[in-house]
């Protein structure tokens, strides 16, 4: 598999994101899913992907800790595209018992407790999402943070067994925020009060205009820890 990725990623080398998207929807179309927070970058590539093909499918983990603002994205986009976008939600046991082992917002009081919110509320769910899934598109973008600049256009995961693929790996801010101006793609109100990034409400903060982009989430942790665990080293084991 490593072999076809570095094939694939020599192929594609110079292709735009539709041409990403044209090339796997081509070859794998009922096997290829869109991971969406439904931040910036989700929503250009669920409108491109949709527009390439309305019957792509799109998926969106709901960890139940989103902002309304999300939910009433995820309606808006629901309804422009015509579409009802997968939801997966976290087990309610798994969150009964993480509720009564650290408490509704124990993921401040240290990373341990943080990453075992993450796993029951993010890392379970995309699990459930993955089965079946051979193309995993996100929308990470390199210049995100210190743990995704070396990140490539497609990648096989280990942990999933699949081929992950950023078309947007190569974006830059500007690049994500014209596209959406000139598509009129509905977008996270959010994002025009300081929110660049956003998750999870208690975990994620507006920003200012100087700050790193992802600085507003988990931001009592240090750059190199922020990360939920979607999107850990492929080679290891979720
Ligand atoms: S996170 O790992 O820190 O939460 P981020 O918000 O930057 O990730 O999003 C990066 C990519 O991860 C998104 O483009 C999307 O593909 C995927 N992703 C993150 N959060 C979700 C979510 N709640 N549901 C589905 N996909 C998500
Ligand atoms: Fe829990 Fe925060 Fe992770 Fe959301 S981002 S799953 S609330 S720790």
């Amino acid at each position: 598999m490593k072999d076809t990725v570095n094939e694939i990623n020599q192929v594609l080398k110079y292709a735009s994101a539709e041409e990403v998207l044209v090339y796997f929807l081509q070859r794998h179309k009922d096997k290829l899913a869109l991971s969406s927070s439904l931040g910036a970058e989700d929503q250009v590539l669920t409108d491109m992907l949709l527009k390439l093909n309305e019957n792509a499918r799109v998926f969106t983990l709901d960890t139940g800790r989103l902002h309304p603002e999300t939910y009433e994205l995820m309606d808006a986009t629901n309804h422009k595209y015509k579409i009802k976008m997968d939801v997966y939600f976290p087990q309610s046991q798994k969150v009964e018992e993480l509720y009564q082992s650290q408490g509704i917002n124990g993921h401040y009081e240290s990373l341990d407790k943080r990453k075992h919110c993450c796993f029951i509320r993010k890392i379970e769910p995309l699990r459930r999402a993955l089965k079946g899934v051979d193309i995993w598109i996100t929308g990470l973008r390199s210049e995100q943070s210190v743990t995704r600049t070396q990140m490539p256009l497609l990648e096989y995961d280990e942990g999933f067994n699949l081929i992950k693929v950023n078309p947007l790996i190569n974006w830059s801010q500007n690049d994500v925020w014209d596209y959406i101006k000139k598509n009129d793609v509905p977008y996270n109100k959010l994002h025009d009060l300081g929110f660049p990034s956003i998750g999870c409400a208690p975990c994620t903060r507006a920003v200012k205009d100087n700050e790193d982009l992802r600085s507003g989430r988990w931001w009592w942790e240090s750059p190199e820890q922020k990360e939920c665990g979607l999107h850990k080293k492929n080679k290891e084991k979720r």
